[in-house]
């Protein structure tokens, strides 16, 4: 799968671009602060509808565009592509609208997706651009809080899955609704009788992701171990990857004990395909806690409240593990997320790595250099490419990126 044009208008600092990207290796280098990560940003943010940075969309609309007296303001992104399915054109629009009052008007925010210039639901774009992003900041995957570890297991499924997305977003409406119950039962009003619509609801949708995510795990277990152990410790680490899933609850004075979450996970990983048994299961533990939930006003057990943690050699990584076996494992990890990512869909994801090539040592550097050489289309950043060794300069097509404009170092042939 390779970008072969992207148009940016009115995104970040990028007020209009024009870009013919060639497969292969591209490397976009500059001085700080002008532009390389928006765009690497802008293409995750076709992919995935969502930013790596950013909560707020709106913040992607260049500000000297969103300062201007118009009332309505668009930021957008569009790329052609082509993939084993054809050729396709992929648009996000972020629509700023100002109210009646000018300057001091409610300001509306909304997104639009279009593929091939039709309209589509945000969702159905998703998966047509299927990309694998590394950051310096991958590192809190393993340090951060287990809502960044359910994001990214959600993105990286949202983008082969489309059944997965789609039930996730229904789970998470699903569970709202729950709660806005369990709230009015705890305050004392709403009605009880509805309680078992919303559970078996959640139930169904759940125990879908509960399944999707498992199998989602233990494939990228299997792959990230076997790159970690062979290419990148000479079979001195093993690393495992164990999912913990919130498909029960046992009360050890409020706190679970994590290996009651670690028994879940592995009984999860092996009855994954077994729907109905997952489902009695999460059906018998939302009984469970039933009481406790209406108490607190919340769902305390679904995937909502997953996590998954990394071990080498036993001990976990985020507690035990020096920063640089951190990186190591993060870089398994996503090597891994490359190699899955090609097997469920028989194409090579696009890969995008922002500045992350300096961190390695030189074994670490080779290993994602020749991911990134055999991939078919990689994006680089850098301010200084004089790191790259000369061979492989000598393959890439390299660009300068300054202030929002993007000129090839020699002409590039498309
Ligand atoms: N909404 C926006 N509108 C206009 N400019 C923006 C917007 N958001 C961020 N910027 C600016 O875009 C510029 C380029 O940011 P970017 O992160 O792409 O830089 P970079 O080239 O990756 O630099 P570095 O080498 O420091 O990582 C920054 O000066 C940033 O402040
Ligand atoms: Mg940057």
């Amino acid at each position: 799968m390779v970008i072969t044009h992207l148009s940016l208008t009115n995104f970040r600092n990028y007020g209009r671009l024009e870009l013919a990207i060639p497969a292969g290796t591209t490397l976009l280098h500059g001085d700080n602060a002008q532009g390389k990560t928006n765009l690497l940003e802008a293409i995750y943010y076709l992919a995935t509808s969502r930013s790596p940075y950013s909560d707020h969309d709106s913040q992607l609309i260049n500000w000297e565009a969103e300062q201007a007296d118009e009332p309505v303001v668009v930021g957008r992104i569009t790329a052609q592509l082509t993939s084993q399915t054809g050729s396709h054109q992929l648009e996000m629009r972020l629509i700023q609208e100002r109210g009646r009052n000018g300057r001091n008007g409610q300001k509306s925010f909304r997104r639009e997706a279009l593929v091939n210039r039709q309209k589509v639901r945000l969702m159905d774009l998703l998966g047509n651009l299927r990309v694998v992003l590394f950051l310096p900041e991958d590192v809190q995957l393993i340090t951060g809080p287990p809502s960044s570890r359910r994001r990214y297991m959600d993105i990286t499924l949202c983008q082969i899955d489309p059944i997965y997305c789609r039930t996730l977003s229904h789970y998470n409406k699903t569970l709202e609704q729950r709660n806005a119950l369990l709230r009015q039962l705890a305050e004392g009003s709403g009605s009880r009788d509805v309680l078992p619509i919303f559970t078996e609801k959640l139930v169904t949708q759940g125990s879908q992701i509960f399944a999707r995510r498992a199998e989602f795990l233990t494939n990228l277990a299997r792959q990230a171990q076997h790159i970690h152990y062979e290419a990148l410790t000479d079979g001195q680490e093993t690393i495992r990857l164990n999912y913990l899933p919130r498909l029960t609850e046992r009360e050890n004075g409020g706190q679970q004990d994590k290996s009651d979450l670690e028994t879940t996970g592995e009984w999860l990983q092996k009855h994954q395909g077994d729907m109905k048994a997952i489902a009695a299961q999460f059906s018998q533990s939302l009984t469970d806690v039933q009481l406790t939930d209406i108490q607190r006003g919340t769902t305390s057990i679904g995937p909502h409240r997953d996590d998954w943690e990394l071990t080498i050699n036993g001990r976990k990584l985020s507690s035990y593990g020096s920063r640089g076996q951190q990186r190591s494992a993060v870089l398994a990890l996503k090597l891994a997320e490359i190699n899955w990512m090609e097997k469920r869909t028989g194409e090579k994801p696009i890969l995008l790595l922002d500045e992350v090539v300096a961190e390695f040592d030189e074994k670490r550097r080779a290993l994602l250099l020749a991911y990134v050489q055999q991939s078919t289309q990689a994006l680089l950043t850098a301010t200084d490419p004089g790191m790259f060794p000369p061979d492989f300069m000598q393959q890439v097509t390299s660009m300068t990126v300054t202030k929002g404009q993007i000129h090839p170092d020699r002409l590039v042939e498309l």
